[in-house]
Formats: structure tokens, sequence, C-alpha cells
């Protein structure tokens, strides 16, 4: 069976993880950076690729102790190649090109959103393309139609900020850490939903793109006011989120034939989102799908699983394939206005 090395470094996480063509994880390691970053109020990209330049070597050598593999066992090396930070890509990606080289195996340079999107995949042998995939994460808030390894079709995006990015500044706001989707979900579960009127931003538009730039200046008023209870604004802007998620992706479902719905990236974490998208799913009749929470948040097995769907496939890079720092699933997708500056 094929055993393939995934490395991930695009953002604030370095991870390593081994994966068999057989959907057997044998070993996984994520390290945050929270607390090098902390001082600064968010992710620095120089101190990121630091840390990664750091950590890298000795996360590689314990995913294969803990397997007990030895490195020549490897089939591929599947690094991500982008989009992200550029400085942190170029340290995972340089990395895996150099175990490529050493170890004479092929390099699959992933997408580090196919990543997300193939995620499912690997916990659920049982899912078939094509499925409309939610992929929701602190860089991204998109629709896609999945219908094969390396084939997308993007059907909406987000016009200003991720959803993940919007938790990380109403938690912020709220005084809570970073990341902020976990520290709100669990402020929330102490709040009233209803307590505090927040905007949808473009629910009941006619394209099923997503905003969420008017959600965080609302709660940013609603903070400032000192009228309502910490916990009632975090579970009224939860609730906020869910609503916009439900109706922009009831929109897509409406729009499409696709048997199954799928969500996937960090916000994919959250149990109130999970089960909103559950019920969304039932009600149209489609299959329903989603990876356990650790293989929402950034990974590195969706990153060795990504790569053995693209080995099996023959989808190999040379090893000069580029770091890129944006790279869109769906190459194709039209810019959408207010979206400049999202991938
Ligand atoms: O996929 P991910 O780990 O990294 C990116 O590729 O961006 O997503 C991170 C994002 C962060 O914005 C984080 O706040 C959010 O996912 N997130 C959550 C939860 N866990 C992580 N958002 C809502 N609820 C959660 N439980
Ligand atoms: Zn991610």
């Amino acid at each position: 069976m094929t055993l393939i090395l995934g490395l991930e470094s695009s953002c604030d996480d370095s991870a390593a993880a081994l994966v068999t063509g057989d959907r057997r994880v044998l070993a996984h390691a994520v390290l945050g950076q929270n607390s090098a970053h902390q001082p600064y109020g968010g992710v620095v990209p120089e101190i990121a690729a630091r840390a990664h330049v750091e950590v890298l070597p000795g996360l590689i050598r314990h995913v294969l102790d803990e397997a007990g593999c030895k490195p020549e066992q490897i089939d591929a090396v599947a690094a991500t190649a982008g989009p992200g930070l550029i400085g942190g890509v170029m340290v995972g990606l340089l990395a895996g090109k150099g175990l490529a080289l050493a170890l004479r195996k092929p390099l699959v340079a992933v997408n580090h959103l196919e990543g997300h999107a193939l995620s499912p995949r690997l916990t659920d042998p049982d899912l078939p393309f094509p499925y409309l995939l939610l992929l929701a994460s602190g860089g991204h808030c998109q629709l896609l139609e999945v219908r094969g390894v390396g084939d997308y079709r993007r059907l909406a995006t987000t016009i200003d900020d991720a959803a993940g990015e919007a938790f990380d500044k109403a938690a912020k706001l709220l005084g809570l850490g970073y990341p902020g989707g976990p520290a709100i979900e669990q402020l929330a579960r102490e709040g009233d939903p209803h307590a505090v009127p927040l905007p949808r931003p473009l629910v009941g538009s006619g394209e099923p793109h997503f905003s969420f730039a008017g959600l965080k200046s609302a709660v940013q008023r609603a903070v400032a006011a000192h009228v309502h209870r910490p916990a009632d604004i975090a579970a009224s802007f939860q609730q906020a989120v869910v609503d916009c998620l439900i109706d922009r992706t009831r929109l897509a479902l409406d729009r499409s034939d696709v048997p199954t719905l799928v969500v996937a990236g960090g916000v994919a974490a959250n149990r109130r989102i999970r089960s909103a998208l559950q019920e969304l799913a039932e009600a149209s009749g489609r299959r329903f799908s989603v990876p356990p929470g650790w293989l929402c948040t950034d990974n590195a097995a969706m990153i060795a699983w990504a790569g053995a769907e693209r080995f099996a496939h023959g989808f190999i890079d040379r090893l000069d394939a580029p770091a890129r720092a944006r790279w869109p699933l769906d190459a194709a997708a039209e810019t959408v206005r207010g979206a400049g500056v999202k991938a």
C-alpha cells in the first residue's frame, strides 16, 4: 500500500503526517505557534516562517517514529505549495523537495485548499464525486462543486472577510484569545442566540456569495454599547454566521443536482455549524459528510491524503514546483466585486 508523507506550513501551524493510500492515518502531529504571535495580536509572517524551520524536522522524525516507518518506505512526499504566507509555504515545500530528492521519491505539490476539499474522503470512504463543498476557513469562504481530483468549479466566494476571519475578529472585540472560533463557540454555549439583533449580510441575495464585514462592525457596536452580556453577543454572532452560511448554501443546493453536501475547513469544526448544515442537507434530500474536527482545522493528514489522491492519478510535480501565495482551486472563476484580496 502506498505510504505518503504530508507536510503543512502555509499559516501558523506546522504539521507532518503519514497516511496510506487505503485511508489509514499512521501518525499525524500539529504544532501551533499561538504564543509566538500573541504579543503582536495576529500572525507575523516572518515569525511563522522561522518557527516552521525550527519545528518541521522534529515533527517529521516524530511521525516516522510513531508509525514505526523508515524514510525509505515512503512512496511520495506531499507538501503544501500554497496558497498561504509565502515564507512558511517555502519552508515546508523546500523540506518536501529535499526529502523527495534524497529519497529519490516523487514530490506532490499540494494546494492547501485541495487538502481541505478532499479531506472528507479520508474518513468517509463512501463519499463519491461530485459533491457540493462549503469550504470555510480563516482565509476562505467558498462554495465549490468538487467534480474529481483536481477538478473544481467555484460557485461562490466571500466579497470581504472569510467566515473564520469573522470569528477571529469578533473574538478579538470580545477580548477572547486567538483562534477566535473555538473561544466564541465555547462562550456562546452560555448565551442567548437571539438576544442581540445583528445583520445577516447578503442573505436573500440572488448569487450565493458571502459577506461578513458588516457583521463584524455590528459586533463592534454591540460591544461598545455595554448593554449585552458577552455570552449573548457571542451566541448571537454565531447564530448570524450560521444563518448566513445556511442561506447561501441552500441557494447553491437549489441550483445544483449534486447528491451530497460537504463542509470542510477550520470553521467546520464548529458544532452548531455542523448540525445546521446537516439539517439543511437532510431537508433537501442530500447526503451529508463532514470530517472529524481535528481534520477540519489545519493539519498534514489532509495534505498527505490529497497527495495520495493526486499520486494515484499520476499527478506528480517537478522539483522546481513554485511556492504560491495565491492559488485558486478554480482558475477560471471570475473575480467577484469587492473580493479583490481573496484567492
Ligand atoms: O482551516 P484553518 O485551520 O486554517 C486556514 O486554512 O485558514 O481555519 C482556521 C479558522 C480560524 O479562523 C478559526 O477561528 C476557525 O477556523 N475555527 C473555528 C472553530 N475552530 C476553528 N470557527 C468556528 N468554530 C470553531 N470551533
Ligand atoms: Zn486551512
